[in-house]
């Protein structure tokens, strides 16, 4: 696929959908082609939650109000994707950890992280010619973000992804307790108050339990030349 030409709009690209969707995948090999930058928004709510669980906070707004103050977060782009930096440390690795997947969901249903999280990404994917995923990309960050795709997959499929990007560290865990563990964060991120993962009116759904990651990726860019072109 060509890079766009110079005269071309960078638009936003706001790519939403349940864990385990292939998102994160999609948008850094769609960004890389486009030249675009590639912003993970869930690495931020990863990084607040393991700030959060560092310092034995409990989960409720006040604590997280001064989490947030006092929490620097930095995503640097690098070789093998996004990077995410805690105060200075790179955390990209730890805020996978099991400890803080289990409880990114309740942090990033408060209002004050939420608040604060949305602000960043507006800064960060104004000028447009970026890549953002996420839960609210469409909904809520960018409502008027010019390409909008909300991406869904099976339960069992998303789960036997999830399974496989883990490898050997989710050497004792069954493919029927992933689909609970992804089952459980469906339901916390889409019934949640505020900005729940929900599909925008005007995203386009893709189903990509039978999509390789480049079918995946040929559909969004043949989007994405459309709406560049205006
Ligand atoms: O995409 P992920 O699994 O790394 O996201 C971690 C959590 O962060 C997820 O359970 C929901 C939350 N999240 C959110 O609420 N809004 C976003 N824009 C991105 C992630």
């Amino acid at each position: 696929m060509p890079l766009p030409h110079s005269s071309e709009r960078r638009i936003i690209i706001a790519l939403d959908g349940p864990a385990g969707s292939g998102k994160s995948t999609t948008a850094r090999k769609i960004a890389h082609t486009l030249g675009y930058v590639y912003i993970d928004t869930g690495a931020m709510y990863r990084a607040i939650t393991l700030a959060a669980l560092r310092a034995g906070a409990a989960i409720h707004n006040d604590a997280l109000q001064t989490i947030v103050q006092t929490s620097r977060i930095e995503l640097l782009p690098s070789a093998e994707g996004q990077r995410t930096l805690l105060n200075g440390e790179d955390v990209s690795t730890e805020i996978r950890s099991r400890e803080v997947t289990e409880t990114v969901s309740s942090v990033s249903a408060l209002g004050v992280v939420r608040s604060a999280m949305v602000e960043c990404q507006r800064e960060l994917g104004n000028a447009g010619g970026v890549v953002m995923d996420g839960r609210d990309i469409g909904t809520v960050v960018f409502p008027q973000a010019e390409l909008k795709i909300f991406l869904v997959a099976s339960l069992e499929e998303r789960a036997r992804r999830r399974l496989a990007e883990l490898g050997a560290s989710a050497a004792n865990i069954t493919l029927d307790e992933m689909c609970a563990q992804l089952r459980e964060r469906d339901r916390q991120d889409s019934e949640r108050e505020i900005s729940p993962l929900t599909k925008a009116t005007d995203a386009i759904e893709i189903d990509t339990s039978s999509l390789s990651i480049d079918e995946q990726v040929s559909q969004i860019l043949a989007f994405a030349e459309e709406r560049t072109k205006g």
